[in-house]
């Protein structure tokens, strides 16, 4: 019913914010600016495939991603993540990230890195009006983080990142950690003892059956409540209300005021029903779920001469017809005993 109280402008945006089959908007735009990684993490990208980049003209440029960008905001998106592969690996993300930072209606523009290249660039980011950046850091100890980044990289290098990132301003800074059993589920009070004292908020993410080449096995999952029992063994916890309605961690708080940690429950306690992430892809593909295996083409009907209208209806209606639940069919196939891995876009192609 209209009341006096809608505005013409109110009545028009909700007209174009579309919802899917499942009742979901569109609040975050993950964007995907390189299919490139100079990590092999183990979880993602094993050092053992051989892996097949894009040609650099598959790549959206950044006039492309931009206008698309505005498109999604035009749609509802609030929050702008930029992700890769590894996105500082994209020459001159500065000027995208400052083109993006001037979209109006952009409330949160944030950035995934594993930090190997921060160090140096973390005030440039901030100069290009960057928000703020998450790590992944799945390792404290020198060897172990060689093992899982398949190249025996060194650590200190992202430890130095992760502190830029601090003085530069580009905070919370967030650490996102994989628990991998036999891995380093050795280190879980290790890595909460560090975000502690640098101020960070690790955020422990259940290992998930993402992309098919990291031969996930269920029997390493290590799940969110095993995670905060331990962590709140030593450091007692509490609950806190999620920041916004669709956010990916629960969030717990350290009693005596050390600050916070997260935990994601993709495999344990999906959280499918108020997922309202986008993805696009580095080669402007839409993807509607980390674990689609197929991605709607934007690229093409933008280079083909489309105007912003017709791609917004053309996204309003990929997103209208959507029905992802990836997470909640393979954790209920997986309690049924009839989980069969299924054909899936690699993470490094749309970043998490
Ligand atoms: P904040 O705004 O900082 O809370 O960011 P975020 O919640 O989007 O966090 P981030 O991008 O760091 O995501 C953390 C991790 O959660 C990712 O690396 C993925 O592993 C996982 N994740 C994020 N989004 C989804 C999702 O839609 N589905 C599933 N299954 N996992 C997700
Ligand atoms: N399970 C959970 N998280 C993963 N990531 C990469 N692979 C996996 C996986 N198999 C995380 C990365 C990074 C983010 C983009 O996704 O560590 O923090
Ligand atoms: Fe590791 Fe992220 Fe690179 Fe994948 S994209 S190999 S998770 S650093
Ligand atoms: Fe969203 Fe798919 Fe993740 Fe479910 S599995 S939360 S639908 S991205």
């Amino acid at each position: 019913m209209t009341t006096s109280a809608d505005t013409p402008t109110l009545r028009s945006e909700t007209r174009e914010q579309p919802l899917d089959q499942l009742g979901r908007g569109i609040s975050d735009l993950r964007i995907s600016v390189t299919d490139r990684c100079n990590f092999r993490c183990t979880f993602c990208m094993p050092a053992h495939q051989k892996y097949k980049f894009l040609p650099r003209p598959q790549i959206l440029t950044f006039e492309e991603t931009e206008r698309l960008a505005r498109i999604f905001v035009g749609l509802g998106a609030r929050k702008l993540r930029l992700t890769g592969g590894e996105p500082l690996l994209r020459a001159e993300i500065e000027t995208l990230i400052s083109r993006l930072a001037a979209i109006d209606g952009v409330e949160d523009l944030a950035l995934t890195t594993n930090a190997y290249l921060l160090a140096d660039r973390a005030k440039d980011l901030v100069a290009a009006g960057l928000d703020r950046v998450t790590v992944s850091l799945h390792s404290l100890d020198p060897v172990t983080f060689g093992r899982i980044n398949g190249l025996d990289l060194p650590l200190d290098r992202v430890l130095q990142g992760i502190d830029a990132a601090v003085a530069a301003g580009l905070g919370p800074v967030k650490l996102n950690v994989v628990v991998i059993q036999g891995t380093n589920d050795h280190e879980l009070l290790d890595l909460a003892r560090f975000g502690r004292d640098h101020g960070c908020v690790v955020r422990f993410i259940e290992y998930m059956d993402v992309g098919t080449v990291n031969a996930w096995d269920p029997e390493k999952v290590i799940s969110a409540r095993q995670i905060v029992e331990r962590i709140g063994a030593e450091w007692p916890l509490e609950a806190v209300d999620k920041d916004h309605a669709g956010e990916v961690a629960d969030r717990y708080r350290y009693v005596d005021g050390g600050g916070e940690i997260g935990v994601i429950t993709s495999v344990t306690q999906p959280f499918c029903g108020d997922c309202s992430r986008a993805r696009l892809s580095a080669e402007g593909k839409l993807f509607t779920c980390l674990f689609s295996a197929v991605g709607h083409d934007l690229k093409s009907p933008l280079r083909a001469g489309e105007s912003d209208q017709e791609l917004a209806t053309r996204i309003r209606e990929i997103w209208s017809r959507r029905t992802d639940r990836y997470s909640e069919e393979r954790t209920a196939a997986l309690r049924a005993g009839r989980f069969v891995p299924a054909d899936k876009v690699e993470m490094f192609r749309i970043g998490g």
